[in-house]
């Protein structure tokens, strides 16, 4: 919304000033001008100027309205309660809520920090088709698990929170809002480039030191050097979101596996780039998602109790125990192939994350 208001404003400063330039026909009219233009675009907020273009990146919303403007002109209610939530999680359903038992999520991501280009983007964790994947088998609770079920893993763990009710106004909505996009989009279920798309693992164990210039060179510019994110002027809500610390995704949740962790930020960050055109090679992604899994994160109760049968067990889950002797340093940093072929020859097992 911010970056609609800016441009608008921007139309109208620039209407002004071709007035002006027309009648007085001063260079240093002109020049000013350009001064206030630079600075104009330095106070517009960063994500929303990025995040526009969003959905031209799949080809097949070419002919379509970008999500945002269809869910503003659905005259959906529950659709756009149900976008709102996804996008403005921290405000409507987290720390930022005005209302104390709204307050479900405890650290300041959106749901949209991880399911880019509001939940649409390939390989960006897309939310396209995953109502039609869900009941399914999930290993952390070794049973069936429904869509609302899946979206409360995430409240607890990526958001560092607690469970909604699955029949509640605001899970509802989502649900809608997630359905939605499947019609709108009216994405092929058989092809949609859904979760993340693998990388080659090095096999090697992850350079910690290798991650940290990665994260200098790559990532602080918006992270932030401490990792803590930026805020937006309003001293408020982010601009870019933190990767680690307390207002961060906690050590149970999928993002702080390093496999999981790399495979996003090979094809989504730095911010801007697609699985088609990456900038980090695997070895990169790989380091510095290592590099930002080691660091200080809220801590999760119980986690010994995920994965029942610990045969299913993601060999990169962080914290064990395992059904196999490596060390947990291993489990965290690699090398995996070892790993990999101990469950291939004890369990038949071929283990991908
Ligand atoms: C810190 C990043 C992060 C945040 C924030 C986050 N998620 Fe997730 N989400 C993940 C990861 C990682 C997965 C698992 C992806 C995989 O393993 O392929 C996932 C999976 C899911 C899935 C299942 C997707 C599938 O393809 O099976 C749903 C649905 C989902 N999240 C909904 C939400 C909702 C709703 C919110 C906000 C309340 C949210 N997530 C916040 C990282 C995040
Ligand atoms: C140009 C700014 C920019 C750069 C550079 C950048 N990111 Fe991001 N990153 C973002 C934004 C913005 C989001 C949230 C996406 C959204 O809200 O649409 C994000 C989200 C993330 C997330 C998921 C949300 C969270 O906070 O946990 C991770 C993980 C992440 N970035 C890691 C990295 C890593 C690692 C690098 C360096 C290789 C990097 N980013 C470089 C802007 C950036």
């Amino acid at each position: 919304m911010q970056s609609k208001k800016s441009k608008q404003e921007l139309e109208d400063l620039i209407s002004r000033l071709s007035k002006t330039i027309a009648t007085a026909g001063l260079t240093l009219v002109l020049l000013v001008s350009l001064l206030l233009i630079g600075t104009f675009f330095v106070d517009v907020p960063q994500v929303r100027m990025m995040a526009a273009p969003a959905t031209e990146t799949q080809d097949l919303t070419e002919e379509k309205l970008p999500i945002f403007d269809a869910v503003a002109q659905s005259g959906d209610e529950q659709l756009q309660f149900g976008y709102a939530l996804l996008t403005q999680t921290d405000e409507l359903l987290g720390p930022l809520a005005d209302d104390p038992s709204k307050r479900y999520t405890g650290n300041a991501l959106q749901c949209t920090s991880c399911h880019l280009n509001d939940g649409a983007k390939d390989y960006g964790i897309s939310l396209v088709s995953v109502d039609q994947r869900f009941p399914q088998y999930r290993g952390r609770e070794d049973k069936m698990g429904t869509l609302a079920e899946r979206i409360n893993g995430c409240f607890t763990r990526s958001m560092n929170g607690r469970p909604l009710e699955v029949d509640q106004p605001e899970m509802l909505a989502m649900i809608a809002y997630i359905e939605w996009l499947d019609d709108y989009l009216e994405v092929d279920p058989a092809t949609v480039k859904k979760g993340l798309k693998p990388i080659e693992l090095p096999n090697r164990a992850v350079n910690l030191e290798q991650g940290a210039a990665v994260y200098n060179t790559q990532c602080a510019v918006c992270h932030q050097p401490d990792g803590q994110g930026l805020k937006n002027p309003d001293g408020w809500t982010y601009t870019y979101p933190p990767l680690w610390g307390s207002n961060s995704y906690n050590n149970g949740a999928g993002m702080n596996r390093v496999i999981t962790a790399a495979q996003f930020i090979k094809y989504n960050m730095p911010f801007g780039v697609s699985h088609d055109n990456p900038i980090l090679t695997d070895e990169q992604a790989y380091d510095v998602a290592g590099y930002m899994n080691q660091q200080e994160r809220p801590q999760r109760a119980n986690l010994e109790l995920d994965f029942p049968d610990r045969i299913k067990k993601p060999m990169s889950t962080p914290y064990g125990p395992y059904a196999d002797n490596f060390s947990i340093e291993q489990h965290q940093l690699g090398p995996y192939q070892p790993i990999m072929a101990f469950y291939q020859e004890n369990f038949g097992v071929k283990k991908t994350k």
